[in-house]
């Protein structure tokens, strides 16, 4: 190894465990991997740890919407992002919760820490509270008029319509979305952590070297509006943890315990693992790097509050934060109608994870742009790079090397110039990594293959071996071939692992990068199988429409984020966690008979179903087709939303939705009314 071995601590946000991973958390965890795995790659001590966000409000509400405890939603969440990572390639060295023993005793300690080094204040402010289901109301879990423009149903901290921003307490007419009810103002004493007393370490930390130009200006303007002290706790009811010393009363905000959430993950690790130190890697002078890959709405809580808390507890600061702008798809914010809000799990029903793991790389550099999807450039991209260049160098040799050369690669190497010029990418390619700039990696890396691509082309080795007397310069040809496409997927094997892997079975070969010096000259390699397939506009069409099903409401449902803080995702998606009770009359619930249930050509999940409202009769998709068959559907009544807006799908118009429960695919239950109910009954 060129240079020495560095330890290296790495991290992704912590995904909160109330709703699946979509195509947008994807690019965090795509980013982080691939740096993660260029380090191991090349040889350095490098640990990759993430974990379940578990706490706070929403997931306490949600929990009890679905009629579970937290404790089981958070353990089913877990194993679908789990499995969802996993598929995705992504190779964390461990996956804890912020609900664990570890997370709970380092959070004592940083608090305790902190206390008695004087950095927690106490202050009694006054908040809404809901009477009935007796807790204080995060901002968002307030809605009213707005104080400004008069305009009705507004959050509790800005309004939609003018835009204005106030507090909850300036809202006319509050009501508790939780419960309906009018909230109450109610004292009580709160926890602060002293920001403001970090200010110098914070500027001196900025200035340290390693972070984001954009984001030291970030900071750089948050220094001059001054910094706030930050308030740390909250009233029981909460899922979280207790603070030490309130017994029972107060709980820490789930934005304190979540960044600890990155030391209970590692902790967790360093006891099953007897190469890593916890102390060696947290310990205030530590030798270790730390870096916490983020986007761009958190970036506040990691370069500010938890730099802080760190700090004053006496442990190290990280050695750099490093975020990423947001993913849109189509030019346009993910969206549930137009069906570019993408789970994870719908992509992977689809499509080939490595696709969107180059897609991304091919895109991403060290800035904090946003990164559009577009999912026809998604598709020629990949096949263009992926198949057409890459896979081609491979395709176009390796059959004539196993046919006619008995599997071996020739002894000499035929266009040595060209493979030095292969080899004296790496230092170039390897600084691109380092510098998050992939797209960069990714422009060179192919630049190659069309060097190789022109090299075959202009060689021919399928007329050489027509002709009498070149057999030996067909073999040195195809081999060389060989050779270039072994050092290009050296140089991709961050990016595409499993890609790589198959490769490294067909060479008979690892791809380290120790071998891009090296050549296969005289090795045997096996037979060649198709390593990946194009991208199909068909399949990217399914996996949109699929991500448009959403004619049955099955629970439990979409993400609602945590609505407290700075992170303001709950506001930007479509689907909330809580309605409010005027927003849930707008839905018109009837019963309805199924008159007609019948099989869609060429759906996969979609029965067509002709419902009768005792006169009225409604066309509807119903995404049910696993779970039940036409005949047994025939006759029986169910419940409708009458009123939801037609929508012209794939087959046809479909003019509401059937209600069902369950997991989905083929454990799904319709619901019924008790006997008696008639068609066309409003439910109330
Ligand atoms: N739980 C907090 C993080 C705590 S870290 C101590 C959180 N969770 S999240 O599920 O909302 O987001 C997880 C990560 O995904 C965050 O870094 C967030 O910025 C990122 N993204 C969520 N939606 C995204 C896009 N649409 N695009 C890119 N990244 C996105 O925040
Ligand atoms: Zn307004």
């Amino acid at each position: 190894m060129a240079s020495p071995q560095r330890k290296i601590l790495v991290t992704s946000a912590l995904p909160y465990a109330n709703g699946p991973i979509h195509l947008g958390h994807m690019l965090e965890y795509i980013q982080t991997d691939i740096w993660s795995r260029f380090q191991k790659l090349r040889g350095h001590h490098c640990t990759y740890v993430c974990a379940d966000d578990a706490h706070g409000t929403p997931i306490m509400l949600k929990a009890q919407q679905l009629g579970m405890t937290p404790e089981q939603m958070i353990a089913e969440v877990a194993k679908e992002h789990q499995a969802d990572f996993a598929e995705f390639q992504i190779g964390f060295d461990n996956y804890h919760s912020t609900h664990s023993e570890e997370n709970r005793e380092f959070a004592s300690l940083i608090y305790t820490r902190l206390n008695d080094a004087g950095y927690i204040k106490t202050n009694t402010i006054s908040q809404l509270f809901d009477p009935e289901k007796e807790m204080f109301l995060p901002d968002r879990f307030v809605k009213g008029t707005c104080p400004k423009c008069d305009s009705d149903d507004q959050n509790g901290d800005n309004c939609d319509n003018c835009g204005a921003t106030y507090s909850p307490t300036d809202l006319k007419n509050p009501k508790s979305v939780v419960s309906g009810a009018t909230p109450i103002l109610r004292d009580s004493e709160h926890f602060f952590f002293d920001l403001p007393a970090f200010k110098e370490m914070l500027q001196a930390w900025t200035r340290s070297g390693s972070l984001q130009e954009e984001m030291a200006n970030k900071l750089q303007e948050w220094f001059e509006q001054g910094l706030q002290k930050w308030d740390i706790s909250r009233d029981k009811p909460y899922f979280g943890f207790d603070i030490p010393g309130t017994n029972g009363e107060k709980f820490f905000y789930v934005w304190l315990d979540a960044p600890i959430g990155y030391m209970g993950s590692f902790k967790n690790l360093c006891d099953k693992r007897d190469d890593l130190n916890f102390d060696d890697y947290f310990k205030a002078d530590s030798d270790a790097e730390l870096y916490h890959f983020i986007g761009k709405d958190i970036i506040y809580f990691h370069s500010l509050f938890w730099p802080a808390m760190l700090d004053g507890a006496g442990f190290r600061k990280p050695t750099s934060v490093y975020a990423h702008g947001y993913v849109t798809v189509n030019g346009a914010k993910m969206s549930k109608s137009r069906g570019t809000f993408i789970k994870a799990r719908t992509y992977l029903d689809h499509l080939n994870p490595e696709y969107l793991r180059y897609y991304y790389a091919a895109k991403l550099n060290n800035r904090i742009d946003d990164l559009d999807l577009n999912l026809e450039d998604f598709t020629q991209r990949v096949n263009s790079d992926v198949v057409g260049k890459l896979v081609n160098i491979a395709s176009r040799t390796a059959g004539f090397i196993s046919k006619r050369f008995d599997g071996k690669l020739s002894e000499q190497v035929d266009a040595p110039e060209l493979l030095a010029e292969f080899q004296a990418a790496q230092d170039s390619i390897a600084e691109c990594y380092e510098g998050r700039e992939f797209s960069r990696a990714m422009r060179e890396i192919m630049a190659l293959a069309d060097k190789a691509n022109g090299y075959i082309a202009d060689m021919a080795p399928w007329q050489l071996v027509k002709q009498d007397g070149q057999e030996d310069k067909a073999h040195q040809v195809c081999s060389m071939g060989i050779h270039l496409f072994r050092i290009l997927m050296i140089y991709l094997k961050p990016v595409l692992p499993q890609m790589a892997s198959d490769v490294e079975a067909f060479l008979g070969s690892e791809l380290t990068w120790d071998g891009i010096n090296t050549t296969l000259t005289g090795h045997g390699i096996n037979k060649f199988k198709p390593l990946i397939q194009r991208v199909e506009t068909d399949k990217v069409a399914a996996m949109v429409d699929a991500s448009k099903e959403n004619l049955v409401v099955e629970a439990p449902k979409a993400p609602a984020a945590e609505a407290e803080g700075d992170n303001d995702e709950l506001a930007k998606d479509p689907i909330a966690d809580t309605v409010s009770f005027d927003d849930f009359m707008k839905v018109d619930l009837r019963v309805a008979r199924i008159a007609k249930a019948e099989h869609v050509e060429k759906a996969k999940k979609l029965l067509k179903l002709q419902l009768d409202l005792g006169g009225e009769t409604k066309q509807v998709f119903a995404g049910i087709k696993s779970a039940y068959a036409p005949e047994d559907l025939e006759g029986r009544l169910t419940v409708m939303v009458a009123n939801l807006a037609p929508r012209e799908m794939k087959f046809g118009v479909s003019e509401g939705m059937v209600l069902a429960a369950g997991p989905g695919k083929d454990e799904l239950y319709i619901l019924s009314p008790d006997s008696g109910a008639k068609p066309g009954m409003r439910i109330k």
